[in-house]
């Protein structure tokens, strides 16, 4: 079984990917961790030694390699709406599950979180991520087989919610 998790930073992708694949009893491949994992660089790190432009290349060859494998691939943010991704994604069988925050959701985790893991938010602060956000939207609705709304549901309400509507 394969299935594509899509959404914004902080709607809860590895978290629910990672409890999605213990309920179906299937493989988890988190692709900013294959990343990582890969390249020898945390994302961070990444970012600032050789900037967005590459990471967006090495992200795309990832991607491709990723979708070969069984299970769920669990994207970054910013996977699904790069032009090459997307075509990809469009043309890709695998259903895809986007699970969508409110703009509050989203701060109010990022903050919690550590604000440090993610470069883009150090770089654009609050307001620019989330006219970021909106500027994705569309695109992750596009794609989505199914969209969950996250805002309040445990992982458990929503990875049943997932396993319903498969
Ligand atoms: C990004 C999201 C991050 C990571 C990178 C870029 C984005 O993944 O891939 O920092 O462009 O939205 P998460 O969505 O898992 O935080």
């Amino acid at each position: 079984m394969k299935l594509i998790l899509i959404g914004f930073m902080g709607s809860g992708k590895s978290t629910i990917a990672d409890a999605l694949s213990h309920k179906l009893a299937i493989e988890h491949h988190d692709l900013d961790q294959l990343i990582e994992k890969q390249s020898g660089f945390k994302i961070p790190a990444y970012f600032e030694q050789f900037g967005e432009a590459q990471f967006r290349e090495f992200e795309h060859q990832t991607l491709i390699d990723a979708l070969e494998l069984d299970g769920i691939v669990s994207t970054g943010g910013g996977t699904p709406v790069q032009d090459a991704n997307f075509d990809l994604l469009v043309q890709h069988p695998t259903p895809t599950v986007f699970l969508n925050a409110t703009d509050e959701t989203v701060l109010k985790r990022l903050l919690k979180d550590d604000v440090e893991s993610r470069p883009l938010f150090q770089e654009l602060g609050a307001t620019g991520l989330i006219e970021l956000k909106h500027a994705r939207q569309p695109k992750y609705e596009q794609l989505a087989d199914i969209i969950i709304d996250v805002n309040d549901k445990t992982p458990a309400q929503i990875v049943d919610e997932i396993v319903n509507q498969l």
